[in-house]
């Protein structure tokens, strides 16, 4: 998980993002991100998990490195289906977390950065729920792409 953490990328998309949501960067607000980023590292670990169950079984056709639920899977003998649940399972303890952490926050970062990671965590549902969204080209992903940016919503006020 330390590593699988890191290698997703939701750290180093996220701080980007405090400095691009912060102003101004105080010392104190920059020695959260060593010493209490538990929101950092929640956020990477749900993007992580998603990102292993919607993207890990054509990674390892394609000859890939295990990924969380073959690690599962080696360690508790386990099937792919059990290995999906636990890792299923995961996730949700890390919502459980993430809502607590809103809720009653102690570290320094604006409820805005908070936003950024928990809004993180809840796009990499979507992102992955068919598979791998932004790796495969089907007409489904391109759809739901679409219609994220170019299709207007309409909002009808009574
Ligand atoms: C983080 O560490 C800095 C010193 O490096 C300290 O000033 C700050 O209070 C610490 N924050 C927390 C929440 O522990
Ligand atoms: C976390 O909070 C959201 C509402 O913000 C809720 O929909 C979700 O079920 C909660 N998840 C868990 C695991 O408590």
């Amino acid at each position: 998980m330390d590593n699988g953490l890191i290698t997703i990328a939701a750290p180093m998309i996220l701080v980007h993002s405090l400095f691009l949501v912060t102003n101004p960067i105080t010392k104190e607000v920059l020695d959260c991100l060593t010493n209490c980023s538990d929101i950092i590292r929640w956020s990477a670990t749900i993007i992580r998990l998603n990102n292993d169950l919607g993207t890990s079984s054509d990674e390892m056709k394609r000859g890939d490195v295990p990924k969380s639920i073959q690690c599962y899977m080696n360690e508790k003998g386990g099937s792919e289906e059990d290995a999906r649940k636990h890792i299923n399972f995961m996730i949700k303890e890390t919502w459980k977390l993430i809502n607590s952490t809103t809720q009653r926050d102690n570290s320094l970062f604006s409820e805005t950065f908070i936003g950024c990671a928990v809004n993180s965590a809840r796009a990499s549902h979507s992102i992955y729920q068919h598979g791998d969204g932004h790796g495969i080209q089907n007409s489904h992903i391109k759809n739901r792409i679409f219609q994220l940016f170019f299709d207007p919503i309409t909002i009808s006020i009574p």
